[in-house]
Parts: C-alpha cells; sequence; structure tokens
C-alpha cells in the first residue's frame, strides 16, 4: 500500500470513530480528527465540485469536507460551479487535467451534469455523486446520500403530527425541479400527505395540479413534475418569498387562520416563513425546513420555523471520503441501495435523518457537537 493511501485509510478510520462515537460530544471535540500527516507536497487523488455558494448548504459541505481533510494536511481542491453547467464541466475540467482519480461532484442540474460526468469517466476517473443525483447517463459509479424520501416523509408528518380537525389550509413548496433530490423529497412528503389530504385533514390552497391529483397515492415523475412546476422555489429564497406572497394574495381570508406549510428546506422555508408572518389573515403557521442551517436553528429558537431536517453533512463527508478510499485501493464502496437516474440503477448507502424542532434541538444540534452553543441566543 502506498504511503498516501495509508494516510487516507488512516484518515477515514479516524473520521468513522469520530463520526460512531456514541458519548455526545463537546464542539471542542467534534474538530477535526487528528490523522498522520502526508508526505510533503501530497496531494489527495480527489477532486470535489459543488453547486454553488449561493445557498448556505453547500458552505457547510465545503467547511465540513475541509475539516476533515485540510485541517489534516491534505490538499484537496473544492471548486464551486456558481449555479451554471459550464462552469461546472470546465470545473470537472479542470480536475481531469490536474490528474484526479476520484470526482466527487454535487450537480447543479442533474442531467446538464451527465455530460461533465462521461468527461470523467472517458478520463478514467470514477465518478461519485455528491447529494444530488447525475441522471440519464450511465457514467456515474456510486452516489452517497441522505435517504431524502425520508426527509420529505419527516417534514409531512410534522404536518399531520400538528394538525386536529378537517379544512387545515396546506400550502405546498418545492426545489428546483433539475435537482433530482427535489422530485424524492416531494415523493416522500407526498405518501404521507395524500392520505391526509383525502381523509379532508388538509385542504390544498396553491396548487391545482396538486388538487388535480390528490386522488392519486402514487404519482409518476411527470405528474410530480406538473405539481412542482406550479410550487417551485427553485431553491432561491427570492422565489420562495414572491411564489408564498401571490399564493397568499391569490386566496382569502378563509383560506388562511392556521396554516400549515410543506417548505422544502431551510433557505426557502425562512422567506416563506416572513411571508406568511407578514399576513395579518394568517394566525398561526407550521412550516418545514431542511439542513439545520444556523438561521434555520435561531428561527426554531424563536419560534419563527417550526422544524427542521438535520442532515449530518459530516455523515456524508464521511462516507464521501469512503468511497473515495475504496477506489483509490481499487475496492468498490460499501451499498444497500440503488436509486434508478433514467439509465442505470447506481449504488448507494443512504445515510439516515433526524427531524428536529424545539423539543430535540439542543440535543440534536449542540450536544452532538453539530453547532457550537455560541451561535445561538435564547437557546432553550
Ligand atoms: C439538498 C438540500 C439543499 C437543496 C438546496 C438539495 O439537493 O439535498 O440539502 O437544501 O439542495 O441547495
Amino acid at each position: 500500500m502506498s504511503r498516501k493511501y495509508f494516510g487516507l485509510l488512516i484518515l477515514l478510520i479516524t473520521l468513522v470513530l469520530a463520526l460512531t462515537a456514541c458519548q455526545p460530544k463537546a464542539p471542542e471535540e467534534a474538530a477535526a480528527p487528528e490523522v498522520a500527516a502526508p508526505a510533503e507536497g501530497e496531494k489527495l487523488a480527489v477532486g470535489i465540485v459543488l453547486p454553488t455558494r449561493e445557498e448556505p448548504r453547500w458552505i457547510q459541505d465545503e467547511g465540513r469536507f475541509q475539516d476533515a481533510l485540510t485541517a489534516a494536511g491534505y490538499e484537496v481542491e473544492i471548486l464551486f460551479s456558481q449555479g451554471d453547467s459550464a462552469k461546472e464541466k470546465a470545473n470537472v475540467e479542470d480536475l481531469i487535467t490536474k490528474g484526479i482519480k476520484v470526482l466527487i461532484i454535487c450537480p447543479h442540474d442533474g442531467t446538464a451534469a451527465a455530460a461533465a460526468a462521461e468527461a470523467a469517466r472517458d478520463a478514467g476517473v470514477k465518478v461519485v455523486s455528491y447529494d444530488r443525483l447525475i441522471r440519464d447517463t450511465d457514467a456515474v459509479d456510486y452516489y452517497v446520500t441522505f435517504d431524502s424520501i425520508a426527509v420529505g416523509a419527516a417534514q409531512a408528518q410534522y404536518l399531520v403530527d400538528k394538525a386536529s380537525g378537517t379544512g387545515n389550509p396546506l400550502y405546498l413548496y418545492a426545489g428546483a425541479a433539475t435537482d433530482n433530490n427535489a422530485f424524492l423529497f416531494f415523493e416522500g412528503a407526498w405518501n404521507v400527505l395524500q392520505p391526509k389530504i383525502v381523509d379532508g385533514t388538509f385542504v390544498v390552497k396553491n396548487s391545482s395540479e396538486a388538487i388535480a391529483l390528490q386522488d392519486k397515492a402514487t404519482l409518476t415523475r411527470d405528474e410530480m413534475g406538473q405539481i412542482i412546476g406550479q410550487i417551485t422555489t427553485n431553491w432561491d429564497f427570492n422565489t420562495a418569498k414572491n411564489l408564498a406572497e401571490a399564493n397568499l394574495t391569490a386566496t382569502t381570508v378563509e383560506d388562511k387562520g392556521d396554516v400549515f406549510i410543506l417548505a422544502p428546506n431551510d433557505g426557502t422555508a425562512r422567506a416563506i416563513a416572513d411571508a406568511f408572518g407578514a399576513d395579518a389573515d394568517v394566525s398561526s403557521y407550521v412550516v418545514t425546513g431542511q439542513d439545520a442551517e444556523i438561521a434555520s436553528v435561531q428561527y426554531i429558537i424563536d419560534g419563527k420555523q417550526s422544524m427542521t431536517v438535520l442532515k449530518d453533512v459530516r455523515t456524508l463527508v464521511g462516507d464521501a471520503i469512503a468511497a473515495a478510499v475504496a477506489y483509490l485501493e481499487g475496492g468498490v464502496p460499501e451499498q444497500t441501495h440503488t436509486y434508478n437516474n433514467g439509465v442505470i440503477d447506481v449504488p448507494a448507502k443512504p445515510s439516515v435523518v433526524i427531524s428536529v424542532d424545539i423539543e430535540n434541538l439542543v440535543e440534536a444540534i449542540i450536544d452532538s457537537g453539530y453547532w457550537d452553543a455560541s451561535e445561538f441566543t435564547g437557546l432553550p
């Protein structure tokens, strides 16, 4: 085994130990693990491409990768595509030229990224699709992901648990249609919400397509696409805010009161919550989210967002590094599931997610070492 791979293996084992330690860790202890330093000038034969700096989620991933790798002395190049598939492809070509052996890439647009994945495959580089699935190509070797169906289900279950009686107004929002995850989140949510729409607990207020399809327990991708087309935020705060305001303008006092909102992630949840909070006809709202962003954890503490779904990015980073090491060693990463990308079933090992509200926030976010208590004011 080369010294480089041995160093990587030590790093991986240290990471796994740090991630699986059963005692809650103080934040200081959760810092980057101590690993054997690589030889001088040694580089990791892995390149990382993330979708954009404009969505806080990916800054989290950059930081967690840096904690795990760069702090240990490895040089890893992390490039951002800034929501532009052409820039994404140029980033991948740049990394190929620099000699990477494994590409860890989270696509901006799942289908457009097929060309970048194929360029990497043609150069003999293993392609690991990170968090979002690259679609419509066989040039994907592995998919590192959370259980995104479970994310949507956890969001929907929260709304169901908080609702009583019938006729509760339900407003639906989704992510970007170019992101395969938006479909998985919506599918997971629909599985839980649809029976509760049929039994009258909820009444959908902002999607004629969802109303037209509300008797169908299982939707095709095209059907989900029709609904998502009406309720997409494009993962963008301003789009989310404008859509929520337009929905509130288009509905009447009777459609408001105590409302329930499926918001797809934390950034859009804050924007949507602000719009609903500013409407005098909304007396209360329950709103979902995901990512455990610092700003949303503060919103939960302040009673402005109801819940988030913690997807522990440290786990995803650990899984991505494990996959890279497996390929560098000539092996294959662990597989428990497959995800169809339109062409092939891509092997994966999805990670669990945790539903977080004010009740378990301290345990899930602070005691776990995910964020430091000093980031927040008014912790319970
Ligand atoms: C990720 C979410 C993120 C969203 C917007 C999704 O693909 O899974 O965690 O909030 O993209 O960036």
